[in-house]
């Protein structure tokens, strides 16, 4: 196991995502561990930070120019760096370049009506009836997000949440729920309710379908 590897497994102990304590077969179970394992079977590639598809004043004013340049320059270029120069925590940095590539793929400049279609409108209309029973689903499971996250739908219809920047293999559909990402509806006191409504208005359904 490599140096950096061997960091990362540590750096899981010592934020308490893994009981120091538990058995070997808890510690195979741990979901945590799968994901981690996971990351490090892919620990040979270059990550790359995606091309934006749009320009950064594109998602004004859902998301303001200047959220856009701060969080896709700054933030999330600076998780792919990261992992490529094995600096800080392996997992934390590759699952951030991935959340990240998926959450600029998906939204798309605002106009006109903008409603699901296709395979992803038949699993809305399956689970929550109409896109905005899945915005109210998003809501409500985004308020349950201790600390920094992630809120999705799943490719099987579930709204889950995913905490800080771990990965899920399942994701179709995600919200970045890091401050960092909602600080154009700070400090209103729905600031998390108001974001959501409206990055839903900007989500590219054909994206979202091509993930189905
Ligand atoms: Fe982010």
């Amino acid at each position: 196991m490599a140096k950096w590897e061997r960091r990362g497994l540590q750096n899981l102990y010592r934020v308490g995502s893994i009981p120091t304590q538990c058995s070997i077969i808890n510690i195979i179970m741990n979901e945590d561990i799968r994901t981690y394992i996971s990351l490090l079977e892919t620990k040979k590639e270059e990550v790359k930070l995606n091309p934006l598809p749009y320009k950064m004043d594109a998602l004004a004013p859902i998301l303001s120019k200047e959220n856009v340049e701060y969080h896709y320059s700054v933030l999330s270029r600076g998780y792919v760096d990261r992992y490529n120069k094995k600096e800080g925590d392996p997992a934390f940095n590759l699952g951030g370049a991935k959340l990240h590539n998926l959450w600029w793929e998906q939204l798309k400049p605002i106009g006109g009506t903008n409603s699901p279609a296709g395979p992803i409108q038949e699993l809305i209309a399956k689970h929550y009836n109409n896109s905005l029973g899945l915005v109210d689903a998003m809501i409500e499971e985004a308020m349950t997000i201790q600390g920094s996250g992630w809120v999705y739908l799943t490719k099987s219809g579930i709204v889950k949440t995913t905490a800080n920047q771990t990965f899920k293999t399942d994701i179709l559909l995600h919200i970045d729920m890091w401050e960092h990402s909602f600080m154009d509806y700070m400090p209103s006191k729905d600031a998390k309710k108001k974001y959501i409504r409206s990055i839903m208005k900007i989500i590219d359904w054909d994206v979202i379908n091509k993930r189905l």
